[in-house]
């Protein structure tokens, strides 16, 4: 594998998903692929699972890690080409980029859509800019538009926890006080309709995806619908991308409560996490024995082994 960006780098799903079962029986097996090989992971934005998961995931496969935060204790990085760089940027991208390849094997980039300018985000300048001029496998810690490692470790949950062979997964907006990116719901629709799962989308009126996200999933206004027979409840927000980057609502009606799930065929509680708990989902869902937020999330550890695993094989 060269680059992972998007479900499109990791091929056949089956195989992917076998290829997780077997890191996940032991996690070890590997540990001399990445002796004397460096991942560097680069973080514009926040992190708390991307971070520590992925870090593991390179240990795991005997690698050395370097994890730098952009806006702390890093020069500030201008991005865009052909600016007069008299501003508080004392660095561009087009040096840092090379410099950084010139310390590692493979680099871990994540860089949030900026939710201004939707032109911009959905081009992915920054995470593009890194697959050009590194010179080096570039792994999406969450792009502007998509977030492959979160979208992976969804399937392989999807996967454990399944009792059907075609089961139906609901993609359910709900809401949050602060503008968030439509990277998740992107990278989900699109990890959920490659695996052809029964997958439903529901949000209110002005929330569309991108059509390329959407594909032919089935779009449901009403929530309580969507919710029908459900046998997974993925609850996400996300700000407008025909509004760009704007709160249109925050109507707490979309809450993930017990009366919604009573809806559903006995679903799990999935969220990609960090919740806003009264906001997203009640506390009596996300504490149920059908939230799997927590074995969620620790399989972002085995996602990141296997693309990190691809990735050294190719070395
Ligand atoms: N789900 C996820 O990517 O979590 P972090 O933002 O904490 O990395």
């Amino acid at each position: 594998m060269k680059n992972f960006l998007s479900v499109k780098d990791i091929g056949d799903l089956r195989v992917a998903v076998e290829e997780a079962r077997q890191v996940k029986r032991d996690r070890f097996a590997f540990s001399e692929l990445g002796r004397n090989r460096t991942m560097v992971m680069l973080f514009f934005n926040s992190s708390l699972r991307t971070r520590l998961s992925t870090q593991k995931a390179a240990m795991n496969l005997g690698m050395n890690t370097m994890v730098l935060d952009v806006a702390q204790g890093a020069w500030k990085l201008e991005t865009e080409r052909g600016v007069i760089m008299d501003g508080d940027k004392p660095e561009h991208l087009l040096e840092a980029i090379p410099v950084i390849g010139s310390y590692c094997d493979i680099i871990g980039v994540r860089s949030f859509a900026g939710l201004v300018d939707r032109e911009a985000d959905y081009g992915e300048l920054v995470i593009n800019q890194f697959v050009a001029h590194s010179g080096r496998p570039v792994v999406s810690l969450e792009s502007a538009t998509r977030h492959p490692l979160q979208s992976f470790a969804d399937l392989i949950t999807i996967e454990e926890y399944k009792t059907k062979q075609r089961p139906k997964v609901v993609l359910t907006w709900a809401p949050h006080p602060r503008a968030l990116p439509q990277a998740v719901p992107n990278s989900f629709a699109e990890w959920m309709r490659a695996a052809d799962y029964d997958f439903v989308i529901t949000h209110p009126r002005g929330y569309e995806l991108a059509p390329e996200f959407v594909g032919d999933a089935r779009v449901e206004y009403d929530q309580r619908k969507a919710l029908e027979g459900a046998d997974f409840v993925y609850a996400k927000n996300w700000s407008s991308l025909g509004d760009y980057g704007q709160i249109l609502s925050t109507d707490r009606s979309w809450t993930v409560d017990a009366q919604k799930m009573a809806l559903t065929d006995d679903a799990f509680f999935m969220h990609c996490l960090p919740v806003r708990r009264g906001m997203i989902v009640t506390d009596e869902v996300i504490e149920s024995p059908h939230s799997i937020v927590i074995p969620q999330a620790a399989n972002r550890e085995i996602s990141a082994q296997v693309v990190l695993k691809r990735m050294l094989e190719k070395l």
